[in-house]
């Protein structure tokens, strides 16, 4: 059984080999299956384990797509392992996990500093949607320690950043950022689409979340829309609890292989 620091030493190549299966039924097929159903059929022994609530730890009680489905739970797992993340959420696109990672850390009422330069539709998502919600937004220009100081108050829960700004590819100081967060109790979020794992993993330099859209460099083909948050086990639960209820997962289908 390979260990999680044995994986973090492999190249991303290795990982999708080595990255253990979400499925858990037909474990033994060399090939994973890509599971393209909606819905799942209840044996009398999975509904009873169901209802009582007494599946083992290990054990998903598959029952509908838009809260879960092993393809769906494989490729999390992999994402989890490329970012060094405990867990992840795959979403029905950026835009969704990006919604879905703020609406895990903030509610009406609370407040969020972001990068001034951010994607288009992150935005339009900060500027406008959120403020209708209730959370109250600041952009900041530069995020230096002194400009968030500047710009927190006592209700901010989080500060958000991509790994490198879309459009005008600045590159934040993380190190600063996150020292900054932990030292004033503020979750932080990085946008880590235009580097990918690959080349750079925001969770390693002290960031708590992760999201990517799903839809550029991490599928790689332009055949794809989709989105993902990686961050801790119970930060992961909470939100797919969450999404289950608003927007779902993505659909799997056959080229998320
Ligand atoms: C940096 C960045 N983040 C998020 C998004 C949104 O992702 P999606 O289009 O998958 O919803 C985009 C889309 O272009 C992007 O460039």
């Amino acid at each position: 059984m390979i260990n999680r620091e044995e994986l973090h030493q492999m190249k991303p190549d290795a990982f999708f080999i080595n990255t253990s299966r979400g499925a858990l039924v037909d474990e033994e097929a060399l090939v994973e299956p890509v599971y393209r159903t909606s819905t799942f059929v209840f044996t009398e022994e999975r509904l009873e384990k169901w209802l009582q609530g007494t599946a083992g730890e290990e054990e998903i009680i598959y029952t509908y797509g838009r809260s879960r489905n092993p393809t769906q739970i494989s490729l999390q797992k992999k994402i989890a392992a490329l970012e060094h993340g405990e867990a992840a959420l795959v979403t029905a696109s950026g835009m969704a996990a990006i919604t879905m990672a703020i609406l895990g850390y903030c509610k009406s009422g609370d407040h969020l500093i972001y990068a001034q330069t951010v994607y288009g539709g992150t935005y339009n998502l900060m500027a406008h949607v959120l403020k209708d919600l209730g959370i109250d937004v600041t952009f900041v220009q530069d995020l230096t320690a002194e400009n968030l100081n500047r710009a927190k108050r006592g209700n901010t829960r989080m500060v958000y950043f991509e790994t490198v700004a879309n459009p005008t590819l600045e590159i934040p100081e993380f190190d600063e950022i996150a020292a900054w967060a932990k030292k004033s109790g503020v979750h932080t979020v990085v946008d880590n689409t235009f580097t990918s794992p690959y080349l750079f993993r925001p969770l390693d330099w002290g960031i708590d979340t992760v999201i990517h859209s799903g839809t550029k460099y991490i599928n790689g083909h332009g055949d794809l829309v989709a989105g993902v948050v990686v961050g801790s086990t119970a930060f992961c639960e909470g939100l797919r609890k969450k999404s289950t209820w608003t927007s779902g997962r993505f659909f799997p289908p056959i080229i998320v292989h």
